[in-house]
């Protein structure tokens, strides 16, 4: 019996996340021998495409190449590498293709390197064809179902030399416990909820992470709370549909309910959360955050478009009247409150009429900042095949347009904090500004302050000097 196949007999009788746990140390016993046979530690990297989900993803892939005792790199030229990829959009696929090009030759020199791709993208199956024939020199795909087993798929892949592909179609299991690797010590993305049930008639998000399934909330607040004793003081809740968490519980939780527990946590500081659906923000919500000491003031609340026929088409279940009074009610509850949104301009259909509603939106509610997106046809999404796709030139042009608007409208927001005092997170030295940092005030606006790198990690109280569109020039008050 060889010991790949002693582990799997072990692993019948454990828990997943033991199982989990066994493959690692299977994988650090493999990467200490081939360290020793090179004379050098193994390096690995990790990129990253698309939203706040994958980034978190990429910490969980991190925490277990760690344990596997990969030395993490910057350079690509590594002994272990793996895409996280997107697919929300068309030219996030191009740009993985474009970039295995590179990868290939890096390759050639270092026949051991490892080439791995797992995230949405490797959910479609024409991807995974594509890569079957035309990139033979990838050694690891997975998707996003099955991402906790990526300690058992690095193993196989350490002692395989076959293209190793497992892509499940979806999952209802969700695999507490397995280490991660943080991008920030003291701030963190915390999932409440996988996968998507509103399926948007525009978006594959539905089709690549699956059916909407949440955590039980002791887990969550079991994670936050050990996050906390580890210097963590901001929490990013994640989800698709965040406004939608704790439905399909066996015991049913709301969003808000989840939140003012989360608030509770001693020692935890700010809690954000990415993304709300508007139309299941509850007043409750509005309420809980209004109320809370702890929960940041900004919003992401996507519109797409403000053309309430084009939003039928959508399938995004609100009207262009519904949208502008819910956003009107938050501010009315919290005035200081920043709202950013995401824009689709160029949806099949869409007309010079709906997208002056799109502008009318963006006027009335004011962003302190918006995301815009020319429409990208998904495969398999019904949009993909609706007839008066609308030309490029035409869609370019309202996107010009579009983005003028929403730019000198966060411009002239900002300026409504300039003078004031807010309290930043300081994240990071700046990189352009010797002396300086740079902090993240509660609304998510970004400040760079003259200030020494002892102050990363805490929350200082900054008075904002001078706005420069999208980020303020600061001085910190004692
Ligand atoms: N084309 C363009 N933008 C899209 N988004 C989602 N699907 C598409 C698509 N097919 C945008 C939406 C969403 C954001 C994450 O990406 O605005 O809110
Ligand atoms: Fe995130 Fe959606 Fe892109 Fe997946 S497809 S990485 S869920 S934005």
């Amino acid at each position: 019996m060889d010991k790949l196949d002693k582990i799997e007999e072990m692993a019948a009788l454990m828990s997943e996340t033991e199982r989990q746990y066994a493959y690692m140390q299977e994988a650090r016993r493999l990467v200490e021998e081939e360290s020793a046979r090179l004379g050098r530690p193994l390096t690995a990297n990790i990129t990253t495409f698309g939203c706040q989900m994958n980034a978190r993803d990429s910490e969980k892939l991190s925490g277990i190449l760690r344990e596997a005792g990969y030395v993490e790199t910057e350079s690509e030229d590594a002994d272990f590498v793996i895409y996280n990829t997107c697919t929300v959009r068309e030219n996030a696929n191009q740009r993985v293709y474009g970039r295995l090009g590179v990868l290939h030759g890096y390759k050639k020199k270092n026949p051991h390197m490892k080439i791995a791709l797992c995230g949405c993208m490797m959910q479609e199956p024409t991807v995974v064809e594509k890569l079957k024939k035309s990139y033979r020199f990838v050694d690891l795909i997975f998707g996003t179902h099955n991402i906790f087993k990526f300690a058992e798929l690095l193993v196989r892949t350490l002692t395989s030399d076959r293209m190793i592909i497992d892509i499940w179609k979806d999952t209802d299991q969700i695999v507490e416990d397995l280490p991660t690797e943080r991008k920030y010590p003291f701030k963190s993305g915390v999932n409440i909820m996988f996968g998507c049930n509103n399926f948007c008639s525009y978006c594959i998000v539905p089709y690549v992470r699956g059916r909407e399934r949440s955590r039980e909330p002791r887990d969550i607040i079991r994670e936050i709370e050990a996050l906390v004793r580890d210097g963590v003081r901001e929490v990013m809740l994640l989800g698709q549909n965040v406004n939608s968490y704790g439905k399909t519980l066996e015991q049913p939780v709301s969003f808000a309910q989840l939140l003012k527990e989360v608030e509770q946590i001693d020692g935890l500081e700010r809690i954000r959360f990415m993304t709300s659906h508007p139309k299941d923000l509850s007043d409750e919500l509005i309420e809980v955050m209004a109320q809370s000491k702890k929960i940041c003031r900004h919003l992401h609340l996507p519109l797409q478009s403000g053309s309430s026929r084009i939003l039928k088409v959508m399938n995004r279940r609100y009207t262009k009247e519904q949208y502008v009074e819910l956003a009107q009610k938050i501010r009315r509850a919290m005035p200081d409150i920043a709202l950013s949104t995401d824009i689709i301009v160029g949806f099949p259909g869409e007309t010079e009429e709906d997208f002056l509603e799109t502008l009318d939106v963006v006027k009335t509610v004011r962003y302190d900042s918006a995301f815009t997106f020319i429409y990208s046809k998904r495969t398999g999404t019904p949009a993909a095949v609706m007839e008066n796709q609308v030309p490029d030139e035409v869609v370019k042009d309202r996107f010009d347009r579009l983005l003028s608007c929403v730019q000198d409208i966060s411009r002239e927001m900002a300026e409504r904090f300039t003078g004031s005092v807010q309290e930043a997170l300081v994240e990071e030295p700046n990189e352009q500004l010797g002396g300086y940092v740079t902090g993240r005030l509660g609304n998510n606006h970004v400040v760079h302050f003259p200030g020494g790198t002892e102050l990363i990690g805490q929350i200082v109280k900054v008075r904002l000097d001078e706005c420069k569109g999208f980020y303020y020039m600061g001085s910190l008050m004692n």
